[in-house]
């Protein structure tokens, strides 16, 4: 059976996708949406697919299975609810929205149109990740503790990703990786906390209106404690979550477990491309009807980005915050 997708957004994480998608037997690529033309124009010449300019065209021209939706956060502006009424199953980069209330009723009517939905949560897919989870569900763990370090992206020149009411900010738009790997290890966070740092990057960087630096509490739902510290002040990159119990300290870093007994050290490397396990899952859950495929859905999206909203509200308002 073939899938016949779709795109909405042919930018940079739109051409990682394709360019594993085409390595799928029965994938096959039907519409190429993006505002700027040349770019739908270059990813159909490459992979085959219909030129849109207008999503609304496009999902009304074009029968397809599927639809990838990588345009940028401001940018959600319907494409999910017309492809929902057209019976679309749907795969969302993160963060799923700017608006948590059109999320949430996005993530309502998927459920009642019984849609297959995936979000680019792709950390998910790594094997150790799964290796962790199972020693984490065996051990007494007590608290896990975040970071996400890195540079302001394309030194400031990617201007959405800097404007707070284009990307929502660090911590919303990247740092939601962790965030999201964190509700993986230790289920929904009930709670969050946090103080932010700004003034740094604003003076050299025009335009730059989010956080320097952000430090967060987290209470889980399940009794777990957790804190993450974010920031665009640095210019490497390094991210990962620390997770403690009485006799253990598990370190999980991008394709690296290591899991310190303090008198025993073992360190699993993982050898697989997460995001070809990401599409192999999305595709697979839409050929066959099966949701359990995929490893992150829509309403986990949802539940990610609330808490970094909520994060924010409770930064200004000085006070914890419910989820
Ligand atoms: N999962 C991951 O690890 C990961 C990595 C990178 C980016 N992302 C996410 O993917 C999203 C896109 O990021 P990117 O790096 O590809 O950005 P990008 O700027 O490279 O690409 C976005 C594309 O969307 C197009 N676009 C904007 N509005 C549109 C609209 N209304 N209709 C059609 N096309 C439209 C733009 O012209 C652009 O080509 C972001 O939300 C980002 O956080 C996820």
């Amino acid at each position: 059976m073939k899938i016949r997708i779709g795109f909405i957004g042919c930018g940079g994480i739109a051409g990682a996708h394709m360019e594993r998608l085409v390595r799928i037997e029965n994938v096959e690529f039907v519409g190429m949406c993006d505002v700027e033309k040349e770019r739908a124009e270059k990813a159909a010449q490459k992979y085959g697919g219909k030129v849109y300019t207008d999503f609304e065209q496009m999902l009304d021209e074009v029968k397809m299975d599927a639809c990838y939706i990588c345009v940028p956060p401001f940018a959600h502006k319907g494409q999910e609810e017309m492809c929902i009424e057209k019976g679309i199953h749907l795969f969302v980069e993160k963060p799923v929205h700017l608006e948590l209330e059109k999320a949430e009723e996005i993530a309502k009517r998927v459920q009642q149109k019984g849609l297959i939905t995936g979000v680019g949560y792709v950390l998910r897919y790594f094997d150790v990740v799964d290796e962790a989870r199972e020693i984490i569900a065996k051990e007494q763990i007590a608290f896990a503790r975040g970071r996400y370090y890195g540079g302001v992206p394309g030194e400031g020149k990617n201007k959405w990703l800097i404007t707070k009411s284009m990307s929502g900010g660090q911590l919303v738009e990247q740092a939601t990786h962790i965030v999201n790997m964190m509700q993986y290890f230790f289920g929904d966070i009930e709670e969050v906390y946090g103080y932010k740092i700004e003034g740094i990057n604003n003076k050299i960087y025009p335009g730059y209106d989010v956080e320097d630096a952000s430090s967060l509490l987290f209470k889980f739902k399940n009794g777990y404690i957790g804190n993450l510290t974010c920031t665009w002040l640095w210019s490497g990159f390094n991210s990962g979550i620390e997770v403690v119990g009485k006799g253990i300290v598990i370190d999980y870093q991008g394709n690296t477990l290591t899991v310190d007994r303090g008198n025993k050290r073992n360190i699993s490397i993982s050898s697989l491309d997460p995001m070809f396990e990401e599409e192999k899952a999305f595709v697979k859950a839409v050929e066959t009807g099966d949701p359990s495929y995929v490893k992150s859905d829509y309403l986990d999206g949802l539940k990610t980005f609330a808490v970094t909203l909520k994060a924010h509200e409770a930064m200004e308002k000085g006070v914890p915050v419910k989820i």
